[in-house]
């Protein structure tokens, strides 16, 4: 069969090695026999009033963000965005994967993520502020981290140099924008921090970066369909919750690790770490997210995938097609095998090596598998992944669109400043 013919043109998941697997495997059966669950799951998500499904389908926030994106395109050396956690991980995986881990080198506009503390000033000395847009990202607009930043770059630069991303009516970002007049795009009130990459949260940077936002909606809105669908074989997303949630529940399997083979999609495997960590991990109950990169891990992780202990489900993400140079033909005859191959082929016949040596130590393993890597895909991937959480969060019976573990420790923090507020306390040595 010609390569072309045997594409496919979409997002596909493979648990073939899983029902195949014996002790740790689930059979057929037991997995459609789940189909039965999906319209009352989805009864109960619609109940809980979270819009994320329906984001490529609204026109409005994506008209404001091209027209924003069209007026300060090709203005600034560098765009920098402050945010942390939803407001940061989507964005740095969307540069990752469409622009390459390496933009920053050389792109133009660079774009760096200043989600955590420690490299402010660091960051401050390689950029020239009166060429860097600065873009302000909170849902609630009260996270100390990304609050502390702002106020630390409004000291150096005007006003104009901002753009706020941020809920429609509440919170003091909204407040301070509306006194400066800063320009502002939304974030839907009924979309969540970690499953806001699709709202102007991140398409736009993506715009400034000149990544085809429609493409991403376009693919977003494709998986959003399937999350609709009530038969087994037509939701992808919920077979992948199906088998997380057994394999955990079932057999002990309660660690997911996403294993990208594609330093592209190293970041992607961040964002799905928090997705699952922060909208599963509640009540005692939970799956562990590990993030794994193909073919470089196989060198680090692999040997305690395959001999320790039997709790992971290794969830390879493969994409089939594409560019890489070619390895020139070796003569040396121990080494002639990888002669004339691309990079790309090497690497998909290690993941397929890697994918047989965990099935033979009775491993569970999946693979997720798009066609090539581009804005329609990633979209799906975003799309597939919020909602096979949804389901998830339907079979444990959390709330998957909170999080009090992390309000709590907001909220001792304020409480330990506002107790020391001369900070004498501290080692400060600013
Ligand atoms: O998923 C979430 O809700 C969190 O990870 C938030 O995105 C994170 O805490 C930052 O919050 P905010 O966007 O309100 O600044």
């Amino acid at each position: 069969m010609l390569w072309w013919m045997r594409l496919s043109r979409h997002v596909e998941l493979l648990i073939h090695n899983i029902v195949g697997l014996g002790e740790k495997g689930l059979s057929t059966e037991a997995l459609h026999a789940e189909e039965a669950k999906i319209s009352g799951f989805l009864k109960s998500f619609k109940a809980k009033g979270q819009s994320f499904p329906l984001l490529p389908k609204v026109k409005g926030p994506v008209l404001a963000v091209k027209e924003l994106a069209e007026k300060l395109k090709g203005r600034f050396k560098d765009i920098v965005i402050l945010g942390i956690g939803g407001s940061a991980l989507g964005i740095t995986s969307l540069r990752d994967a469409l622009k390459g881990p390496l933009w920053n080198l050389d792109g133009k506009p660079r774009l760096f993520v200043l989600d955590n503390l420690d490299t402010v000033g660091e960051l401050e000395n390689m950029l020239d502020l009166d060429k860097t847009l600065f873009i302000v990202i909170s849902k609630s607009g009260t996270t100390p981290e990304t609050m502390a930043q702002f106020f630390y770059f409004r000291e150096k630069v005007s006003k104009e140099r901002f753009v706020f991303i941020t809920d429609p009516k509440e919170g003091e970002l909204r407040a301070i924008g509306k006194e400066y007049g800063i320009p502002m795009l939304t974030i839907p009130a009924e979309v969540g921090g970690r499953f806001s990459v699709l709202s102007p949260v991140g398409l736009f940077p993506a715009a400034l970066l000149g990544i085809d936002i429609e493409e991403l909606l376009a693919g977003a809105e494709k998986m959003a369909t399937q999350f609709g669908e009530t038969e087994w074989d037509l939701n992808l997303p919920f077979q992948l919750a199906t088998v997380q949630y057994l394999l955990e529940w079932k057999q002990g399997v309660g660690i997911t690790v996403l294993f990208p083979y594609s330093s592209r999609l190293a970041s992607f495997a961040d964002w799905y770490g928090q997705l699952l960590a922060e909208s599963i991990g509640k009540e005692g109950k939970g799956i562990t997210p590990l993030r794994g990169v193909g073919v470089t891990d196989q060198h680090s992780q692999l040997q305690l995938w395959t001999e320790g202990p039997n709790d992971k489900l290794i969830l390879f993400l493969e994409v089939e097609k594409e560019k890489s140079p070619l390895i020139p033909k070796i003569t040396r005859e121990k080494l002639a095998y990888l002669g004339g191959r691309s990079f790309h082929e090497l690497m998909n016949s290690e993941k397929k090596g890697t994918e047989q040596a965990l099935t033979e130590y009775g491993r569970p393993t999946a693979t997720i598998r798009i066609p090539s890597l581009s804005a329609r895909t990633l979209g799906e991937l975003f799309m597939f992944f919020e909602c096979s959480i949804a389901f998830l969060g339907e079979y444990y019976r959390v709330n998957a669109f909170d999080q009090p573990g992390v309000e709590l420790g907001k909220k001792l923090t304020k409480k330990i400043l506002q107790a020391d507020p001369k900070g004498l306390l501290s080692d400060n040595v600013a």
